[in-house]
């Protein structure tokens, strides 16, 4: 059985006190951390850039999931590389090129990953799938944290489970955008390997480490 994998994503936790949620996500057992990249033109939102990768890299030991929401991110490779991510995720919608760019993630040595709006259909990643290590499905549209999860989004990852599988393909699905306790059970149920979970991991007031714990679980089904 696959044991899922736990990305949170500091887009909500308080930029004051970084340092803190890093050691937040590493006492409640994260495997990743998710960094959203946003330019405010790929998205209606701007969040944060190269040096918040960077101070993330000093913080913690934990691999860094860094999901870019920018346009023309080929142009940004090799600067968030060097700035310590484990994994690059660049969106289909923003890149012309897909091949050569996640040639160019894997020649920085990371892995590479491609994300898919919930509107952009499976097509979009058919013929890049056996070249990426991931495939990231957006249950929201992108720019901002706190959105519900569009269920329909949910069955495109099905579809891709069933088309990695048949394929024997080594390309893992993460799953960004809505996932909290209620629903984390049913997102892995369709098939994902990795659940983002932003707002849900930095509830207002509360513990990180406890929203973890809780969350651990309810993905244990
Ligand atoms: C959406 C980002 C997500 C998001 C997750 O633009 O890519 O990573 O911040 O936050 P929640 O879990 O609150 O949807
Ligand atoms: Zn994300």
């Amino acid at each position: 059985a696959r044991r899922p994998a736990l990305s949170p994503s500091i887009l909500n936790a308080d930029f004051g006190h970084l340092a803190e949620a890093f050691r937040q996500l590493e006492l409640g057992g994260a495997d990743y951390v998710h960094l959203d990249v946003m330019d405010g033109r790929f998205v209606p939102n701007i969040s944060f850039g190269l040096p918040v990768v960077e101070a993330a890299r000093r913080a913690t030991s934990l691999p860094l999931d860094v999901h870019l929401m920018i346009v023309e991110p080929e142009r940004y490779i090799g600067d968030f590389v060097a700035a310590g991510a484990s994994i690059v995720t660049i969106h289909a919608e923003a890149c012309l090129h897909l091949h050569r760019a996640v040639r160019q993630i894997h020649e920085t040595g990371a892995l590479a990953g491609v994300a898919l709006n919930p509107a952009t259909p499976l097509t979009a990643v058919e013929e890049i799938l056996p070249f990426v290590d991931l495939v990231l499905i957006m249950t929201v549209d992108p720019g901002f944290g706190g959105q519900a999860l569009i269920p329909a989004a949910l069955r495109k990852v099905e579809r891709l489970r069933r088309l990695i599988d048949e394929l024997g393909l080594p390309a893992v699905i993460e799953v960004d955008g809505g996932v909290k306790e209620s629903n984390v059970a049913a997102v892995i149920r369709a098939g994902a390997d990795v659940v983002v979970t932003g707002s849900a991991a930095f509830p207002p007031g509360g513990s990180t480490v406890e929203a973890l714990q809780a969350l651990r679980r309810a993905m244990q089904g």
